[in-house]
């Protein structure tokens, strides 16, 4: 078992175990009031919808399925969740669950933010990816027809439960999904090796999530250094975006992760072997890494971007892996280096 503190506007938990053996211990405590929402998706309940009653047999337990899926983010689930609460006479001292992967978590976590302007929530992560990014640090949202998580808050949950137990039953494809962020870990810090990749279990997820804690620690709202975070998504969030969410968010930042070692080799000047080093870790997640888009379909997909400042954005960009840095760079500018990138590969 490992564990780990979050000390940030809220302090909290974050239990990493391989079963469910230290649930009652670690987070029945925190489960004051007598009813309990399970927010989850439907596969996520076909799976796992009941492996949480026995703890709650002493409360009231409800229930709420949304379809699998990045299009259930939206905001006629969010309602159906909010008015679920009201309509089963939930208070501030009862308790959001979410039972699932990074949809789950990230609407039922928008919901307990503003249900009542905050009740408590518990995110027991069931995906790779939500393990190991999403479940932690507060980042909640639902998507809206002008973009990905346009409407959201900050809001931290009360405990964070991760049971590997869960990864049993993931398809590779979202295996790999959840690899994409793990191989941004790597990018940003050498606590995550290349080697490390090829066991997926406790001890990983603690190492990722120790680096995002501590970011998260030293910039909550996302004011600076939390933005090392979106290492890949620049390019990625377009790419997402470009493929009307077909492709999966982590596929996407694997692909944003060779611009941004691309647009890193053109800012620095990178020499050719620390650009081999990258290119051997983008590869350890074996993703496809080709991109059907063009440097203009991807320039302005950005310009779309909520992160843009002006004809800018503030870009993490990599000197080396475990040092990566934020620099505010022209869009047009990145548009330019990826059209050098594209015409490199062409001339081959
Ligand atoms: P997801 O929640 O859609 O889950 C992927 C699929 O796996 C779904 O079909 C789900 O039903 C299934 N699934 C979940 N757990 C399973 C299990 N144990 N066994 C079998 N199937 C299972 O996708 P995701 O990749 O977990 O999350 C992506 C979302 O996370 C995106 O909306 C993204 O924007 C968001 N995100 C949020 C943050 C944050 O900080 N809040 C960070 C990264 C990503
Ligand atoms: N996944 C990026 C963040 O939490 O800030």
């Amino acid at each position: 078992m490992y564990e780990l503190k979050v000390r940030a506007s809220k302090t909290y938990d974050i239990t990493i175990a391989e079963d469910l053996s230290l649930f009652s211990e670690r987070i029945l405590p925190l489960v004051k009031g007598a009813s309990v929402a399970i927010i989850t998706d439907d596969k996520v309940m076909g799976f796992y919808g009941g492996a949480l009653d026995g703890f709650f047999a002493a409360k009231r337990v409800i229930k709420i399925v949304i379809k699998r899926g990045e299009k259930s983010k939206n905001a006629t689930n969010y309602l159906k969740i909010i008015n679920a609460l009201a309509e089963n006479g939930f208070t501030r001292a009862d308790t959001v669950i979410a039972l699932g992967g990074g949809v789950v978590g990230d609407i039922a976590g928008f919901a307990a933010s503003t249900y009542m302007r905050g009740i408590t929530l518990i995110a027991v992560p069931t995906t790779l990816l939500a393990m190991v990014d999403s479940s932690v640090g507060g980042k909640t949202a639902i998507d809206l027809k002008a973009g990905k998580n346009l409407c959201g808050t900050f809001y931290q949950p009360s405990a964070v439960y991760v049971n590997t137990g869960f990864l049993k039953t993931l398809p590779v494809k979202e295996i790999k999904n959840g690899l994409g962020e793990v191989i941004k870990y790597a990018f940003l810090s050498d606590t995550v090796k290349r080697e490390d990749i090829r066991d997926i279990n406790a001890a990983l997820i603690y190492k990722c999530l120790k680096i995002k804690r501590d970011i998260v620690e030293k910039d909550e709202k996302e004011s600076g250094c939390r933005a090392l975070l979106n290492f890949g998504h620049t390019v990625g969030h377009a790419i997402e975006k470009l493929s009307g969410y077909r492709l999966s968010h982590g596929a996407c930042v694997a692909r944003g992760m060779v611009y941004a070692v691309e647009i890193s080799r053109r800012i620095y000047g990178l020499s050719d072997e620390t650009v081999a080093r990258m290119y051997a870790l983008l590869t350890s997640g074996k993703h496809d890494l080709s991109c059907g888009y063009c440097a203009e379909s991807i320039a302005r997909q950005i310009t779309a971007d909520k992160k843009r400042y002006g004809d800018s954005v503030n870009f993490v960009a990599v000197k080396d892996l475990g040092k990566a840095e934020i620099v505010k760079i022209k869009i047009s500018d990145i548009e330019k280096m990826i059209k050098d990138y594209e015409n490199s590969f062409k001339s081959f």
